[in-house]
């Protein structure tokens, strides 16, 4: 039985201020949702600005008392004892499940989210995370600043381009490719989907192309279609249903000569399994098939390197990665100026504008280069961006993975409650059922009490069938970078 826990609720206020310098530049309260939770106005200020290093932030946060919720949430603010660098609230956690140690300042971070301070949990982080004042700011900046379209005659035009390479190389940065083998568009599925049918061009009857069951149907359908269109067969691969676990010898059993390309995930949005990808390439190269991976999943949760991982094409969605809707492919240059994708007569045929149908969405531009550098700075340091990431991501993917921990061993813990998938490497993303509950049923009842955990195949279709879940799936639980102990535990409490 679901017994919700109102006491462990924690809603949360924080004030900022901003400081360059030893002043105080500007307040930010950061209290509730909408407009009124932003600071001042971001028109005239530099995007280096908005996009100053977390370290140069410092926090004041305020305590207010428990169960409050829907009351003003300013009202009841009260200035913290101990100080304007105090990390600590007012939340009332019980636990009984092993803490997490790391050097990871969740706090510090959470500061960040504005969307954080109405007190729900988000574990709904693998259908879209929530977005720091920075990206947010950065696209509020950008759409203020006088940009028009691309072009090198005015300043809008210039500052366009600024925009537009800026993005380019923070997503290079991010996942160690060529800026000029970005491609951006409108959504992971679309990019697919466009490129799927540039791709079956050279195929036909004979050739084979290979997808699993684990994947995402954006990383099936459009390649299923894609085959069907030309007459090439489609060769699924299926995962273990009892573990999650995708074995490379199951890609390797159905490669042959005539395989042309094989679409994998990095990462599976519904059980977090993470396949030996590197393997995989291998395999996939030595058959001289092309290798595409959807790297929506991972993208958040480690330091991505499309070479080492041997991808020919990575897809991914900057939405998932703390940045607004907007999907990613990379590949490398030379390979993308081997393909010929329909285009308009006017539009440029460079690599990569030549697959960026019409006028790409700069704001969103400008917010992926904040989420990355957001991502950079996650840990203060040094560096470059790279290496900055590099050791941000670490520190994310530790504390995710120990919030991961504490989360499963608190679920295994209670009766009634089956953990689907425990492959040896996956994500912090979490799938339950609760026994004798609709996994919808449960959702509700945890969203009633601020705990966002939603329910579904998520897209996951053929996953969740091969799985034995039907349509309907499971509860999901995805740890992000601004996840706490207290949400773990608030889950686990409304479960209990
Ligand atoms: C693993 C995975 N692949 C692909 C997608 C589709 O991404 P987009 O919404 O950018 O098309 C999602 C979205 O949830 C996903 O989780």
């Amino acid at each position: 039985m679901l017994g919700l826990d109102h006491g462990h609720l924690g809603p949360r206020g924080v004030v900022e201020d901003r400081v360059r310098g030893g002043q105080v530049v500007e307040e930010v309260q950061q209290v509730g949702a909408g407009p009124g939770a932003r600071g001042g106005p971001a028109a005239g200020r530099v995007l280096a600005d908005l996009q100053a290093p977390l370290g140069e932030v410092h926090a004041q946060r305020l305590h207010r008392p428990l169960a409050v919720r829907g009351a003003d949430p300013e009202s009841s603010l009260t200035p913290c004892p101990h100080g304007a660098h105090s990390t600590q609230d007012t939340r009332v956690v019980v636990s009984t499940y092993p803490a997490v140690v790391s050097t990871y300042d969740v706090a510090r971070v959470r500061s960040r989210f504005p969307a954080l301070a109405g007190g729900t949990a988000h574990f709904d982080g693998p259908g879209g995370s929530q977005v720091p004042l920075e990206v947010a700011d950065a696209v509020h900046a950008a759409m203020v600043a006088g940009l028009t379209n691309r072009g090198s005659v005015t300043a809008a035009e210039l500052r366009v381009e600024a925009v537009v390479s800026a993005a380019r190389r923070a997503v290079a940065d991010l996942l160690a490719v060529d800026p000029v083998g970005v491609v951006f568009g409108r959504s992971m599925t679309q990019l697919t989907y466009d490129l799927s049918r540039v791709l079956a061009k050279s195929w036909g009857p004979g050739d084979e192309v290979v997808v699993t069951r684990l994947d995402h149907d954006s990383n099936i359908r459009p390649w299923v279609q894609a085959a069907g269109a030309v007459g090439a067969t489609v060769r699924r691969v299926d995962f273990d249903p009892a573990t999650g676990e995708l074995p490379t010898s199951a890609v390797e059993a159905v490669l042959s000569p005539r395989t042309r390309l094989v679409a994998v995930t990095a990462a599976s949005n519904l059980l977090g399994t993470r396949p030996d990808v590197p393997a995989i390439a291998e395999a996939v190269h030595a058959a001289g098939a092309l290798l595409f991976v959807d790297g929506v999943h991972h993208t958040p949760h480690a330091l991505v390197d499309v070479g080492a991982m041997g991808a020919d094409f990575h897809a991914c969605s900057p939405y998932k990665f703390l940045g607004p809707h907007l999907g990613v492919l990379a590949a490398a240059p030379a390979l993308l100026e081997t393909l010929r994708p329909d285009k308009l007569l006017p539009s440029s045929d460079a690599v990569p504008e030549r697959f960026e149908l019409g006028t790409l969405p700069y704001e969103a531009l400008a917010g992926t280069t904040a989420a990355v550098d957001f991502l950079a700075g996650l840990v203060p340091g040094a560096g470059t961006r790279r290496e900055r990431l590099a050791v941000s991501m670490a520190a994310v993917d530790a504390h995710e993975t120990a919030l991961r921990d504490r989360l499963e061993a608190g679920l295994r813990a209670l009766p009634g409650i089956t953990l689907h998938g425990t492959a040896a490497r996956r994500t912090p993303t979490v799938l339950f059922s609760v026994a004798g509950k609709a996994p919808r049923e449960v959702s509700e009842l945890l969203a009633a009490v601020g705990v966002n955990a939603p329910s579904g195949n998520f897209y996951a279709l053929e996953c969740a069938r091969h799985l034995g879940l039907g349509d309907a799936g499971a509860v999901r639980a995805g740890i992000a970078p601004y996840t706490d102990e207290s949400d773990v535990d608030r889950l686990l409490a409304a479960l209990a």
